[in-house]
């Protein structure tokens, strides 16, 4: 089914490209563009740009670019259409009939998409359609959860039941096959058919960073379930647990702003905690820490406060996330709970302003690692102290920045009166004792760096290859649209332009310009990916992106040419061109003035045709447009 193109403007439109991409990336102000990693390539230094005047994004590394419909199928992989119903959903836009039909074409993500959503929504619809659900809502009020939370985390119940789920995907038309896949149903172990995974409990659905359901967890309800405290949902090609961080959808907005992201363990600390207004807050729920997890917070953040559960296994989590956090280059400290107690049940207590002071009471991981050491009485003896020493160090081993070890090697010798040098050469047998396993990384960090000079080499960009008057045509026209497209056509042929993809360029904006519709360098690019092969699509859209947002070429003598006058600029490359034609029209003029006078014949009109052609060179030189004129006629 085609959405209409009135929608399709809606949808973009309503999608301010730095709020969607701001979502995947960390960008930054800069001038009045926004910059960041590139999430399409490896890299180290930003040059993903993003400009929300122009409403596109560009990579000067992989030359990857386009508006935000594209930047949605890019990076999720996804058709235009499904991109175009993410960003709808994003914003609130309803689009034509979601009905089963759909389902049934779309590729196999979009329909466990669509399954995961809807089972959302069943589990979400039964806590006030049916008797067992109304028990598990007053369940989740009775855990303090407001209606707000749980209409806002989605959070529902699973009948208990061996096939509701099933039955009523079943009259969805799902097949059961797609039900597995989403990891809804379990297959029985006599092979004779499957049953609902989830039964009498508590849901709390999984959202994808862009907010789409993908999985579930779920809690026990009833002390005769026999099965663990959470069940959930298994892997599947939506749901990579190791990849994805419960509450992140909901906080990547807060965590941007706050610059820091606060980690818990489970489902209800999160939602108790964001609930009480401390919105930054994301959960690993149910998987150890994974350094996919970090890099994906490290996008909204560089900044992360551990808050475990003040237990043994809390704590043990904790002294790994702290490792596993500095390896990967970003900083963090650890807020410490009263013991017995976890986020949850700490901040329904005590309140956000308590829980909020305890966060700022976070210690460093030294102070963190020496308290913990300090518990387990080993700081009392000198055997005990050589060991955490040795421990701190060892953390330190991990940071990647030799500035970071030096401030740190140094705090710690303040700290417990040891001498730098020990505890440099301690950090050295540490490193070269892990050598083997750093030379590793060093070696994956080469790569990654060839990688990021390969990339560079790799692309070049088209519009390199284009003479710069046509560039910086192609350039003012995207600018100032059609009032410059008429100035620019009505000194020069449209024949002028001799690159391929600006002849492209220039066919499609003469197309609206001389029907007058509206358009700008984003129509531009929509009505390209709709039309052509993907392959030339893309190459088009590259082409179009770094026009709009690479600087005017400033090797031809006027470097301040973006504050100049774009009447005059244009003027300026008209005349280049211009002179370009003329000197090729003289170099012709006198190649056939030359074969006649071979011939014997005449020669009078071609130095005729030679004078004319040299004032108006000479006109063209001193800088004006004139009216029609030789060149213009031939
Ligand atoms: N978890 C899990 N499977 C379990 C137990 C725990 O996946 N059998 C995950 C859940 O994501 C849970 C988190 O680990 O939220 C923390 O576990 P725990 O501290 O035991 O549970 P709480 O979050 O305190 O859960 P509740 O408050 O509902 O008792
Ligand atoms: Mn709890």
């Amino acid at each position: 089914m085609r959405i209409p193109d009135s929608k399709i403007d809606e949808v973009r439109s309503a999608s301010d490209i730095v709020d969607v991409i701001s979502s995947h990336v960390r960008l930054k102000k800069r001038g009045k563009n926004f910059v960041g990693l590139c999430p399409f390539h490896q890299e180290k230094t930003p040059s993903f740009n993003v400009s929300p005047e122009k409403q596109m994004y560009y990579c000067f590394g992989c030359g990857n670019g386009g508006n935000v419909i594209t930047f949605i199928t890019q990076l999720e992989k996804v058709s235009f259409i499904e991109a175009v119903r993410t960003l709808a959903e994003r914003a609130g836009i309803v689009l034509p009939s979601e009905s089963s039909v759909d389902v049934a074409e779309a590729t196999e993500s979009e329909k466990l998409y669509e399954i995961c959503r809807k089972a959302g929504l069943y589990f979400y619809e039964n806590l006030t359609t049916t008797v067992e659900g109304k028990l598990a809502l007053e369940y989740f009020h009775h855990r303090g959860f407001t209606d707000e939370t749980i209409r806002k985390f989605g959070l529902g119940y699973a009948m208990n039941s061996w096939d509701e789920l099933m039955k009523r995907m079943e009259r969805e038309n799902i097949s059961i096959d797609m039900l597995d896949k989403a990891g809804l149903v379990v297959k029985r172990d006599d092979g004779s058919g499957y049953y609902d995974r989830f039964r009498g409990r508590a849901m709390f659905p999984i959202f994808s960073p862009s907010g789409r359901t993908i999985a579930f967890g779920a809690r026990k309800m009833r002390e005769d379930d026999p099965l663990g405290k959470y069940i959930n949902s298994p892997e599947t090609p939506i749901h990579n647990k190791s990849r994805n961080l419960y509450g992140l959808f909901h906080a990547k907005e807060a965590i941007r702003e706050k610059e820091y992201a606060i980690l818990v363990e489970g489902y209800a600390d999160l939602i108790s905690v964001f609930q009480s207004g401390i919105q930054n807050i994301v959960a690993s729920s149910g998987t150890a820490l994974t350094e996919e997890q970090i890099q994906l917070v490290s996008r909204y953040a560089k900044n992360t406060t551990l808050v475990y559960d003040a237990d043994s296994a809390g704590s043990k989590a904790a002294l790994r996330g702290v490792d596993l956090i500095i390896e990967q280059g970003l900083e963090v400290k650890v807020a410490e709970l009263p013991a017995g107690e976890d986020p949850d049940s700490f901040v329904k207590k005590n309140g956000r302003d308590e829980f909020q002071k305890l966060l700022d009471e976070a210690v460093s991981f030294l102070d963190f690692k020496a308290r913990h050491f300090q518990a387990d009485g080993l700081l009392s003896t000198p055997e005990g102290q050589v060991r955490a020493v040795r421990s701190i160090v060892e953390t330190i081993a991990k940071m990647k920045d030799e500035l970071k070890r030096t401030f740190y090697i140094k705090s710690v010798s303040e700290k417990y009166g040891i001498y730098e040098s020990v505890l440099y050469r301690e950090l050295d047998r540490i490193l070269g004792h892990e050598r083997s396993q750093s030379q590793f990384a060093q070696r994956k960090e080469t790569a990654l760096a060839l990688d990021e000079t390969r990339a560079k080499q790799v692309y070049v960009p088209p519009a390199k290859e284009l003479p710069s008057a046509e560039r910086d045509l192609l350039k003012l026209m995207l600018e100032h649209g059609n009032e410059m497209v008429g100035f620019i056509f009505s000194h020069i042929e449209r024949e002028r332009f001799t690159h391929t993809q600006a002849q492209r360029l220039v066919e499609m904006i003469l197309g609206y310009a001389e029907s007058g519709r509206a358009w700008d360098a984003n129509t531009l690019i929509g009505e390209v990916d709709d039309a052509l092969p993907t392959g030339q699509a893309g190459d088009f859209r590259r082409f179009v992106a770094d026009l709009v947002f690479s600087k005017y070429e400033i090797s031809k003598g006027w470097s301040v040419l973006e504050e100049a006058d774009p009447a005059t600029l244009a003027e300026r490359c008209i005349l280049i061109i211009r002179k370009q034609q003329i000197v090729e029209l003289l170099e012709e003029n006198q190649r056939a003035m030359r074969e006649a006078s071979a011939r014997g014949e005449p020669v009078r009109e071609y130095l005729e045709r030679h004078q004319l052609l040299m004032s108006e060179k000479k006109e063209v030189e001193i800088g004006g447009l004139g009216g029609k004129n030789a060149s213009a006629s031939v």
